[in-house]
Formats: C-alpha cells, structure tokens, sequence
C-alpha cells in the first residue's frame, strides 16, 4: 500500500494514480487551477476508492446539478470496490454519499471522525469547513481547524484554514496573523488571500485591503476560475466601498463577467453579487443584467444550494 503526500495510506499499487491524488490535494488546498487532475487519478486506477472520493469531490465541488449526477457515478464505483478501502477511505466514501444526498450534518460527522483518526487529512478538513460554512456553524469551522492543527504545524495550509474559522467567529485580529502568516509560508496559498481579505472588509479597511490584494493577485492567474473571480470580486467591494465605481465597472468587466465561464454557476454567482451591489447605490450598469440573463434562466429551479438559489432569484427582478 502506498502513502500520499499527507502520509497517509491509499488503497492503490499505481504510482500514476498516486501522484494524480497528491495533485489534487495540492491543488484543492491552494484552490489551484487544475482540481480534475483527480479525474486522471481514476484513468490511473480505476479501482481505486480514493481515486473515485475525490474525483467525486471535484465535481461536488461544482456545486451545479449536472456536475451532482456526474458524481454520482464515481462514487457508485468507489462503492463497488469498498472491500479493498482502508478505514479512512470508508470513512470518506461514508462523508462523500451523505454530501451528495444533501445529508451534511451526517458528511460533518464522518469527516470528524476523520479528523479524529487522520489529523493529516486536510483535504478532509477543506470540505468539512465547506460544509460547516454552508451551514452558517462558524464555531464547527474554527473548531475542526484548531483540532488537527497540532498534527500540521509544518503545513502553510492549516494556517489558512485556521484563518477563515477565526474571520467566521470575528476573531479577527488572529485571522490576520494566521492568514498573513500562511502566505509567508506559501505565497500562492488563495484561502489564506481569502481570509484575509474577508478580515479587512469586514473592518473597513478599505486601502490595506487594495494593497494586501494587490500584493497576491498576480498568484491568482493559477487559481480556479471560479475563486479567481471571487477573489476580484472582493478587491472590487473595496473599491465599491471607497466609491470608486470605474475601478469596481472596470474589475467586473475585466476580471469577473468578462473572464467568466459564462455557464459556471459560482461565477455567475460572483457578477450577480457585484452587479446588485452597484444597482443598491444607484450606478448604471448598462445592459450588464441583460448579458448575464440568458445563461441563468436554466438555473431558477435547481436548488443545489441556498446560497447560490438567491443569487439566481435575483434575475427574475430584473
Ligand atoms: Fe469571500
């Protein structure tokens, strides 16, 4: 049996597919660019439970309803070879199904269990904050951090996680350092800019946030689209909030609806938001609603998640 890059043990003999998971763990923790590296773990070993959790992961992660039926399909074939799954893996594939059948009280659960057992596991703790902070259950968020941070203090990511659980519970001058911390550590560590970024918004610190922005975002080239945008959508409520409505027009068109995935339902998520922002205080935007319109008329009943149901719901107003 093999260990990844966390040290743990993956029921695989295939190299190939091993360096695939440790790519996608790498790329999950620093929100990189190249998550469906997963789906090359399954090409690798097709057997491989772990391979099929993640793949099943990446595409839960899309959080759409045809990126769900596609994740069902790896995780009915990580079911299939559940005999040869080590403890954690079964505990993966238990926390993965109860995701995908909205159950996340019950996908909490089992990844603290895994928490408990595997404290090296961050790819685990990544998706239960995810979970934790779809809930609005800040404390689970800062909790399941600190409980696995003694086993990881070599590793600039935990710092980052710990980051966004201390900003969720208004510990925010801890945020800061942890967040700050976490990027001297690794500079392209995005959930560490993320942390941050949310720590000086919510204190108004509107000219620390350009700069603490300014100094990461060319980091953000290899970022997932998706938080690619999100990221710019943040350094634009600075801008917004220091009224600066060019620059906030100027983001959006350049670096959020302009770069979007016109069809990606976090990225529209992101334009909605800025584009709603910007009607509240009274700017034109132009026919910026209507560019967006016809790419979410398919998405008004898909009820994935709340969160992104609002944004959506927003459309039919205008
Ligand atoms: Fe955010």
């Amino acid at each position: 049996m093999l260990k990844d890059s966390q040290d743990l043990a993956v029921s695989t003999n295939s190299l190939e597919a091993l360096n695939a998971i440790n790519g996608f763990c790498e790329q999950l923790l620093s929100v990189g660019n190249n998550a469906e590296v997963s789906l090359k773990a399954v090409e690798a070993d097709p057997v491989s439970t772990l391979a099929n959790i993640y793949a099943a992961a990446f595409y839960l992660f899309s959080g759409t309803s045809d990126t769900f039926a596609q994740a069902v399909n790896y995780l009915n074939a990580a079911k299939t070879h559940l005999a040869d799954a080590n403890e954690r893996e079964q505990l993966y594939l238990a926390a993965i199904d109860a995701w995908i059948k909205r159950d996340t009280q019950s996908a909490i659960a089992h990844h603290e269990a895994i928490a408990e057992s595997f404290p090296r596991d961050l790819i685990s703790v990544h998706i239960c904050q995810y979970h934790y902070r779809n809930c609005g259950d800040s404390e689970g968020m800062l909790r399941i951090a600190e409980k696995v941070l003694p086993a990881n203090r070599d590793n600039p990511y935990i710092y980052g996680m710990l980051a966004f659980g201390l900003e969720e519970c208004h510990r925010l001058s801890e945020a800061e350092e942890a967040g700050r911390r976490a990027t001297e550590m690794k500079r392209d560590n995005r959930w560490a800019h993320h942390a941050v970024a949310h720590v000086l918004e919510t204190q108004g610190r509107l000219k620390d946030g350009i700069a603490w922005m300014e100094s990461v975002c060319d980091t953000w080239e290899s970022s997932n689209p998706a938080f690619y945008s999100h990221l710019w959508w943040h350094t634009a409520l600075y801008h917004l909030d220091a009224e600066d409505i060019t620059k906030v027009l100027e983001i959006y068109d350049t670096h959020i609806w302009g770069r979007a995935r016109k069809d990606n339902g976090r990225e529209q998520v992101n334009a909605i938001s800025l584009l709603l922002r910007l009607e509240l205080r009274g700017v034109d935007v132009g026919s910026r609603w209507q560019e967006i319109a016809a790419y979410l008329q398919p998405r008004l009943h898909e009820h994935v998640l709340g969160f992104m149901d609002l944004h959506y719901s927003i459309i039919s107003m205008h």
